[in-house]
């Protein structure tokens, strides 16, 4: 028998809430995926490069358009300059460059300090590497991060810390106080910082994006990594991408061409001319905000209290005043018996908290947002 190299993983709460969803045919707000398809354009231009011949590997490091796209969009943005050819790399997802940052940094015995509730993927590949994760939890209510906590959880065996904003699952954003006190915290030490900014389009009442390439003190020890399936509405292309200043992107590069070697080739051209038009991404957030007001105007008339997203497409519910079953069961009442599929908070954290609150996904047309929204308020 093969022993199993993770023991508390299972496999993701995603793919199977999703199938369950198909299964009971509930209104699927559960993964974070759009009902919407990618641009006409998008589709044109991926068929104009397969159609001329662009078709074999790519550079490992992805094809240099792209990553001067990159480059052009987050100076505009952030004005920081990566460099293209020293401090860009192209990844399959956003997925892999978080595996393949941990990879490349972290050994037996460091400490990644994770913020809980966490996107699924940063505990195992912790583990995988040797490391030891240590969790500072998000307040729950506000979600807003206890920096105190945080300072108290780094020590001289702190390798990296992982941020996520917008963060998944609580649609929460740092403020830039939160960075300053990041870049306070970290100054001075050797600690890396993973941030990962896949929903970096997605800010709403007029926020700003806190990259860390904003702040010199954090963007000189970061790997800024981000993916184009939030943005483009293509999350199953999976093509990403990591910034990093050019010793971290050195070491990145050798553990990123074992694992893929190089992104898919025309998909990566299609990117590169869209990013170069901003329309292609700076409406984004509106068009999330809209969606965000429709669904919580939506569910003001139930029993269920809006914990207030300020960005990603997700929207938590908590669901105390309903019922006081644990979330993993009220989710299986919800998808079996009220054709909704969400995702209980518990499962983003290690020891599985339940406050009973759950994820939803409104990235989703205004006639599934509504159904969704009936079906909820009868509750
Ligand atoms: C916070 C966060 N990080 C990373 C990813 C993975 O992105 P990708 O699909 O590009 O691998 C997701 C996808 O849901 C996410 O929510």
């Amino acid at each position: 028998m093969a022993s199993t190299k993770l023991p508390n993983t299972g496999f993701s709460i995603f793919s199977e809430m999703t199938r369950k969803a198909n299964e009971y045919q509930a209104i699927n707000l559960s993964q974070g995926f759009p009902e919407f398809d990618c641009s006409d354009r998008l589709k044109e231009r991926v068929a104009y490069y397969m159609g001329k011949g662009f078709n074999q590997y790519a550079p490992l490091e992805g094809v240099l358009p792209l990553r001067e796209s990159i480059s052009h969009t987050i100076i505009g943005l952030h004005n920081r300059t990566y460099d293209p050819v020293s401090e860009i790399t192209i990844t399959a997802g956003a997925t892999q460059a978080i595996f393949t940052a941990i990879t490349a940094f972290v050994r037996e015995d460091d400490e990644v300090i994770v913020i809980e509730p966490a996107f699924d993927t940063y505990e195992p590949t912790i583990r995988l590497n040797g490391g030891r994760p240590v969790f500072v939890q998000l307040t729950p209510g506000t979600y807003s991060i206890n920096w105190d906590e945080m300072q108290r959880s780094v020590n001289s065996h702190t390798k990296m810390i992982i941020i996520n904003t917008p963060h998944n699952p609580s649609g929460m954003t740092f403020s830039e106080e939160d960075m300053l006190r990041l870049q306070k915290i970290v100054n001075g030490s050797k600690i890396l910082i993973l941030s990962d900014e896949v929903y970096e389009h997605i800010v709403f009442d007029r926020g700003q994006h806190q990259s860390v390439a904003r702040y010199p003190e954090l963007a000189k020890r970061s790997l800024l990594i981000s993916s184009f399936g939030k943005t483009y509405n293509t999350t199953g292309w999976k093509v990403g991408y990591c910034c990093a200043p050019p010793e971290l992107t050195y070491e990145f590069r050798k553990i990123h061409q074992l694992i893929v070697y190089a992104a898919n080739t025309p998909i990566q051209h299609a990117y590169s001319d869209m990013l170069a038009d901003k329309d292609s991404w700076q409406n984004l957030k509106h068009f999330y905000e809209q969606k965000r007001n429709t669904f919580v105007n939506l569910i003001k008339g139930s029993r269920f209290k809006v914990i207030p997203s300020s960005g990603t497409y997700f929207q938590l519910l908590n669901y105390s005043e309903i019922s006081d079953k644990p979330d993993i069961d009220f989710t299986d009442y919800l998808v079996k018996e009220i054709g909704i599929a969400a995702i209980p908070l518990s499962v983003f954290y290690h020891e599985k908290t339940d406050h009973k609150v759950l994820r939803f996904c409104f990235a989703k047309n205004d006639d599934t947002l509504a159904e969704a929204a009936r079906k909820l308020c009868k509750l």
